[in-house]
């Protein structure tokens, strides 16, 4: 949490009952364009919530915000109650939208990199942890391929392993599993779900599949336009486990798809 790395609860600016993520009238500006415009969004802790909306809507614009890699921006946003520009909190990860992994590293070394400050990554104990998530994202075997030898769901599956390997109390992804093969994304889905029931983590996820919102999210934001907005707001409040064909999980999936206007 901030630069102390003392629990959020311990955090002198942290007002008790603050939301784990808070955007209030969140404008965001590209010279000409405007990537966000009056944007509000709440998470409490613990919470799984999904954004969707149409390409160039500012769904990576709002993870980039919350995130603290962008400085200049209307509003507000504050993790664990800090603002962003005030550090936000060190607490969390980000799976963008594209791997960004290092070209020279092998599969191995790019989730090691994912370790949390301190940790060394040829530690026994941190080489396990390092095993065990290239194994949970299903590439056992590529643990010394380097990028260029992998497909882009592998890769994408190897941004994500380095993202939960840091064990942050908040993720932001970014579309993490959309150059997945369906069985493979449908595993990826569950495991995510299962890093969250364990760890209570809080999990905004950006995806362009009404679907999958639907089936992993307590609450769905759906943008609209450009400028993006919030078009609305979906509650699914069918019980977990969820079956993905549960009357409820596709009558949510039906009201984003309408609320998408596809
Ligand atoms: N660094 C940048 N410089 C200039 N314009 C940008 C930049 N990043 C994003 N934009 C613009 O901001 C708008 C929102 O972009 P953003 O990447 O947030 O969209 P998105 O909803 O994530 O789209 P997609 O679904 O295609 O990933 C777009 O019009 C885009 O062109
Ligand atoms: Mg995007």
């Amino acid at each position: 949490m901030l630069s102390t790395g003392e629990p959020s609860e311990s955090d002198p600016e942290r007002e008790s009952g603050d939301p784990t993520l808070t955007v209030r009238g969140l404008t965001k500006r590209y010279g000409d364009t405007v990537a966000l415009q009056d944007v509000d969004l709440t998470v409490e802790e613990g919470e799984f919530v999904a954004v969707v909306g149409p390409s160039g809507c500012g769904k990576s614009t709002l993870l980039r915000v919350l995130s603290g890699l962008e400085e200049s921006f209307g509003g507000r946003a504050a993790v664990d109650g800090v603002d962003v520009r005030d550090g936000g909190s060190d607490d969390v990860g980000m799976v963008f939208q594209e791997p960004r992994l290092l070209a020279w590293a092998d599969v191995r070394e790019n989730v090691a990199v994912g370790l949390p400050d301190g940790v060394d990554p040829d530690a026994p104990g941190a080489q396990e942890r390092v095993n065990e998530l290239i194994e949970t994202v299903g590439l056992d075997g590529f643990a010394g391929s380097r990028p260029g030898e992998l497909s882009g769901g592998m890769a994408q599956r190897v941004s994500l392993a380095r993202g939960l390997a840091y064990r942050p109390e908040v993720l932001l992804l970014d579309e993490p599993f959309s150059a997945l093969d369906q069985l493979t994304k449908y595993e990826q889905q569950d495991n995510l779900l299962e890093v969250w029931t364990e760890r209570g983590t809080t999990i905004a996820l950006v995806t362009h599949d009404v679907e999958e919102a639907a089936y992993l999210a307590d609450r769905v934001l759906v943008l609209g336009g450009e400028p993006g907005t919030v078009a609305t707001v979906i509650d699914v409040d069918t019980p977990r486990p969820r079956d993905r064909t549960h009357p409820e999980v596709v009558a949510a999936r039906d009201a984003i798809t309408d609320a998408l206007g596809v």
